[in-house]
């Protein structure tokens, strides 16, 4: 592989209620995202336990040769209440762990929010679905970046805010009726938006050196076929799970396909005086993309009713079955793609695209900070994961970051593949693994967590080794 500027940032990436465990330990509460995961998967009392083990794997970060770190922070660590009293045992963690990482030259890349909102919050008003939500998630901000901010450069906002409005399964609406629940749908999005911005503003003001942006869940939308009826489901499906998002983010504007559409359907938000100056104010320095795989979709007809989309959750290939957005698109398959277990349909190349889709219109620095395969892995009776399927799916994506950066003139300071280490999945607990490093447990069986590095860890060392001088073992 050609060589990346020496500046660039080799991460990896994790999510505090996929890792850490000690759900309850220390003065955290519960988040939504602990009571939500599936009760036939591993739940996230223990999970990887990094809350107890982050020394170990912080060793093994610096072994991997890792130049920045992906994590995010449990709001109800820090705040139990979701406001109010500061947890110290809380701060003091992720104070032992940004020092640790600093210690090992390892840049520390802060998610503020990954999916975890207090379980205090939504029961008090319905969480983003209020705009009480705004100044709770500014003090909690205030409170991070107070803490932290002489040590943290990077911060992420919110992790995949446009995924959390097009999956059913991220939030929760209060909503039930199909019409009211899509007005939801659009108001907490709108909430969500001046939430972001106010936490962008605030990190300026506060942190005037720092960098902060969203992670956005992204997938390019291909057309089925050459049929201009198809180029347009694409093109609208692309407004609709993408350019509606990044324009919020980085012009500060409703796409005006979308004003229509939200017309059309009667799910317009309430914008209040200085709500769009607010997210004009609040536009991101850098894109955090989170990138696993593309999607296809063809046309509708008169006959296609809407449906949701049917996550495969159990790896049992085939059983996704695809949303029909009534009168816009219907996702199919694309046959030039193979898929893993979980049918996420993988593609290379489809990096690339987004890359120059966001970039050739937005020309504002990216970072990769998600990307990766999930697959069940096999450990051999001489505790080796020979994962050669991951190796080649990294491989194959790195590739295209580099060819879209030299080929395509785009700026991509960072690669954060998720995950380091192996964590529950969102959706698939144990079983779907993404790590360079294997914990020995499964959804059932907690054993002793013992970590194990994969082959993955020494494909991924070499590429790092390759790439910065001075990177001795
Ligand atoms: C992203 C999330 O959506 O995808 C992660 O930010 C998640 O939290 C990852 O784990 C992979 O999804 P899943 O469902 O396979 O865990």
């Amino acid at each position: 592989m050609p060589s990346f500027p020496n500046e660039f940032l080799w991460g990896a990436a994790t999510a505090a209620y996929q890792v850490e465990g000690a759900y309850l330990e220390d003065g955290k509460t519960l988040s939504v995202v602990d009571e939500s995961i599936a009760p036939e998967y591993a739940d996230t009392s223990i999970a990887s336990d990094h809350y107890h083990r982050f020394e170990e794997d912080i060793r093994l970060m610096k072994e991997l040769g890792l130049t920045a770190y992906r994590f995010s922070i449990a709001w109800t660590r820090i705040l139990p209440d979701g406001r109010g009293k500061i947890n110290q045992a809380g701060v003091d963690f992720y104070t032992q762990l940004i020092d640790e990482l600093l210690k090992n030259k390892i840049e520390p890349i802060v998610t503020i929010y990954h999916f975890d909102l207090p379980v205090v919050l939504q029961e008090e008003y319905g969480g983003f679905s209020s705009r009480k939500i705004i100044p709770d998630f500014i003090e909690y901000c205030r409170v991070l970046f107070e803490q932290f901010g002489d040590r943290v450069k990077y911060w992420l906002t919110i992790n995949e805010q446009s995924n959390m409005f097009l999956l059913p399964y991220l939030i929760t609406f209060t909503e039930e009726n199909e019409q009211s629940l899509l007005k939801q749908k659009y108001e907490m999005n709108h909430i969500m938006t001046l939430a972001h911005a106010s936490a962008v503003k605030l990190c300026h003001q506060l942190l005037p050196d720092a960098k902060i942006g969203p992670a956005i869940g992204i997938s390019p939308v291909y057309p089925k076929t050459c049929d201009p009826k198809d180029i347009l489901a694409a093109e609208k499906a692309e407004e609709l799970r993408n350019t509606f998002f990044l324009e919020l983010y980085c012009k500060g504007n409703y796409l005006p396909a979308m004003q229509a559409y939200m017309r059309e359907h009667d799910c317009q938000p309430t914008i209040e005086a200085g709500d769009m100056e607010l997210i004009k104010e609040g536009r991101c320095d850098f894109l955090g993309l989170n990138y696993y795989d593309s999607k296809t979709v063809e046309h509708v007809t008169a006959y296609d009713r809407g449906k949701e989309l049917v996550i495969n959750k159990s790896g049992e290939v085939g059983s996704t079955e695809k949303e029909v957005i009534e009168g816009i698109y219907k996702g199919c398959n694309n046959p030039y793609l193979d898929r893993n277990d979980w049918d996420w349909e993988i593609d290379p190349e489809g990096l690339r695209i987004t890359l120059n889709r966001i970039y050739q219109r937005y020309e504002v620095p990216l970072i990769i900070t998600e990307n990766g395969l999930g697959a069940v892995d096999t450990l051999t009776v001489d505790k080796q994961i020979h994962d050669e399927y991951r190796i080649d799916y990294l491989k194959k994506h790195l590739e295209q970051v580099h060819l879209a950066m030299v080929q395509d003139g785009i700026e991509v300071f960072g690669f954060c593949p998720w995950s380091f280490i192996d964590l529950i999945s969102t959706t698939s607990g144990f079983r779907k693994r993404y790590g360079f490093v294997y914990v020995d447990r499964t959804d059932t069986e907690i054993k002793e967590l013992i970590r194990y590095k994969k082959d993955s860890f020494y494909w991924y060392q070499g590429v790092i080794r390759r790439n910065r001088k001075g990177f001795e073992l």
